[in-house]
Formats: structure tokens, sequence, C-alpha cells
């Protein structure tokens, strides 16, 4: 039976446990380039760990940022102090991820601390919030403007361009970011989508973005390291005219005949009237139905916050990893703190052996 520190391989690498850094925003970039605040708290939960560490939703152009002040992997020079993070998560013998985004509608926006609101082009925002389709996310957002096809293929192409940066900034693993109401979310919800071209209308339609995304990745991104996907596995509205656990079921299944290797299960996060009940582990059962149905290694995600919460999942086959967010920021060491209570030998890095519980 496999267990929390039970290693998983998926192509040529190794996770040494099935703990998971979370993507989680800073919102401490300027101009999209990291500093010495990512490589901390990205270093110490290498540190901390994890088998993996997955820096923040990582915008492929610039108009994709959610704020100023997001990660980019939109021009070569932003490759350098990442070349410096990802070499220091190596060293910690974990492995580094990074999240590639494009924010969509939810994009020129102020960071949480400074009131979560849209930005006009005289507050440091920009106008061209682009979208599937010009529905406002709230009453008192402007509508985002409607990609033509064009437009379309260009941002298929800074996803690509984006993970030829994050290759050469030493990332072992993208995982592209297709959740909580972000530009490929948007795509795939008829909640968010009205177009009646190739890219909306059909299931097949609105999700053909997110297989062209996956698509252009891999013509740069080496077959033997993997590729993860984040779904919201549902908007959470009871629509039949909105996006649904089985419409990820089916997604997945997609994404997995083209190579993709995990689908990280998250949800909701596309429109305001949505009917969350969060509770722990709320969203683990996203993960089991489409592990069962699709055939395709999970990460469950949400709620997730005790040892022993995480290692229950992957005991019973819920998941293949645990991605773990908000307890990371609480404690950096997680994954030390969870070898602990489970009571499982793992090494500790050399300079904090003396505190180690015996
Ligand atoms: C500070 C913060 C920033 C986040 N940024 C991202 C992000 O960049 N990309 C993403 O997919 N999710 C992001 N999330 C969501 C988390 O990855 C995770 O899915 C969510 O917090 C639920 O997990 P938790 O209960 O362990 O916190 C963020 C969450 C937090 C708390």
């Amino acid at each position: 039976m496999n267990h929390l520190f039970n290693p998983l391989t998926i192509k040529s690498l190794t996770f040494k446990n099935r703990i998971v850094v979370s993507p989680m925003c800073q919102y401490s970039a300027t101009d999209g380039f990291a500093n010495d605040w990512h490589l901390v708290h990205l270093g110490s939960r290498a540190v901390g760990g994890a088998a993996l560490v997955i820096a923040e939703a990582t915008a492929v152009n610039p108009e994709g940022r959610i704020t100023p002040h997001d990660l980019g992997l939109w021009q070569d020079e932003h490759i350098t102090f990442l070349q410096r993070i990802t070499a220091f998560i190596h060293q910690q013998g974990s492995l580094a991820g990074v999240q590639l985004a494009h924010a969509g509608r939810k994009a020129s926006k102020s960071s949480p601390w400074t009131g979560n609101q849209h930005l006009s082009t005289n507050e440091g925002g920009w106008d061209n919030v682009m979208a599937p389709s010009a529905i406002a996310l709230n009453p008192d957002t402007p509508a985002p403007q409607e990609l033509t096809t064009e437009q379309i293929k260009q941002v298929v192409l800074d996803f690509k361009s984006a993970a030829a940066r994050a290759l050469k900034a030493g990332f072992k693993v993208i995982e592209i970011h297709g959740a909580h109401g972000y530009l490929l979310h948007e795509f795939v919800s008829p909640l968010t989508n009205t177009r009646t071209d190739d890219y909306g209308g059909s299931f097949e339609n609105r999700t053909r973005i997110v297989r062209e995304v996956v698509q252009a990745v891999q013509e740069v991104w080496p077959t033997d390291l993997p590729l993860f996907v984040r779904l919201s596995a549902t908007d959470w509205v009871p629509d039949e005219n909105s996006w649904r656990l089985e419409d990820s079921v089916e997604l997945a299944r997609q994404l997995k005949t083209l190579g993709v290797d995990l689908i990280d299960c998250s949800s909701g996060g596309n429109v305001p009237v949505q009917q969350i009940k969060p509770g722990p582990g709320y969203q683990t059962p996203f993960a089991q139905a489409i592990r069962n149905q699709a055939g395709i290694l999970t990460g469950a995600v949400g709620l997730i916050s005790s040892p022993l919460q995480a290692d229950h999942i992957i005991r019973t086959e819920q998941a293949d990893m645990v991605f773990i967010a908000r307890e990371f920021l609480r404690d950096p060491y997680f994954g030390l703190t969870a070898a602990s209570e489970l009571r499982q030998p793992i090494t500790w890095p050399v300079q904090y052996e003396r505190a180690k519980p015996r």
C-alpha cells in the first residue's frame, strides 16, 4: 500500500514523497522578475521536505498577469534569477516546478493586501484584459476584450515560449493553470464562453485551447519530464450549462492521451454565483473521481492540513499526490513535521539535524 512517504516516479523523475507545495501567488515580483522573496519562500519549503515545490502562477505574457506583481516568463531576462531558485531547490533534494498561467478576465487587479480591485491604466493596470467572451466578472469590473482567433493562437504560442524558458530556468515540472476562472477555465466553461467559432459552443470547441496549449508546450518540453494540468473540477453552479465534474473527467481522459501526467484537482473560482461548501478535504472526491474514471494520476488539494489526513488520502488511493498551500505558509517545514508525526525515517537537512526528533 502506498503512503505519504513512498516515492513516486513519473517519467524520468522520482519524487521522494507525495507532498507538493501548491502554487501560491506572492504578488512580490517587479515586471515579472523573481527576487529574494521568491528564493526564500520557495527555498524554505524545499528545505522543509516537500518532494515538489511549484512556483506560483507565472504569466506567459504581461497582460496575462493577475496583478502588476506576478511572476513572469515572457522574456528571456526572467530566466537568470529563476535558475538560482531552481538550483537551490534541487540542492535540497526537492524538485522545482512552475505553474504557467494567463489570468484572462481576472487580469489587471491589485494584490489582496491592497484591495483586490480592478486597476485602471492610471492605477498601474492595463486595458488589454482578454477573455474568450466580453463578459465582466462582476458589475464593477469592466468587460474584457474578446480574443480574436489570431490572439488565441498567440496565447498558445506564449505558453510554448514560456515553457521553453521554464526549461532553461531549470524547472523539472510544468503545471498548466486551467483552473480558478483564469483564461483556460474561462474557455472551457459555458458560463464564461459564449463564442460561436471553433473555440466556443460544443465541449470539443470550448476545450480546444487547452489541448492546443498542451501540444504547444510539448513541442519544447522534454518527453521525459512531467507535465501537469490544474483544473477546476467544477464551477460549483447547479446548472447543466456550466463546467461539471463529468466534463473534467472527459477532458482529463483526452489530456492523458496527449501525454499529460497528472491532473491537479481544484475547483471553482470562475463565477461569483458559485456555491461552495468548503470543509476538510472538500475537493479530494474530485481527485478520486478523475483518477478512477479517467485513469490518470491526480493531485488532491484544498483544506488538507494534517499529516494524517494527507497520508490517508494516499493510502486510500484517492489521489497520488497531495498539494498543500496554506499549511505550508503556517509551517514551511510541513514535510519534516509530517515525517516526524508519521514516524517516517527521512533525511533532514544536515544543518538542522540537531533538531530532529529522536
Ligand atoms: C496565498 C495563496 C496564493 C495562491 N496562489 C495560487 C496560484 O498562484 N495558483 C493556483 O493555482 N492556486 C493558487 N492558490 C490556491 C492554492 O494553490 C490552493 O489550491 C488553495 O489554497 C487550497 O489549498 P489549501 O487549503 O492547502 O490552502 C493560492 C492560495 C493561497 C493561499
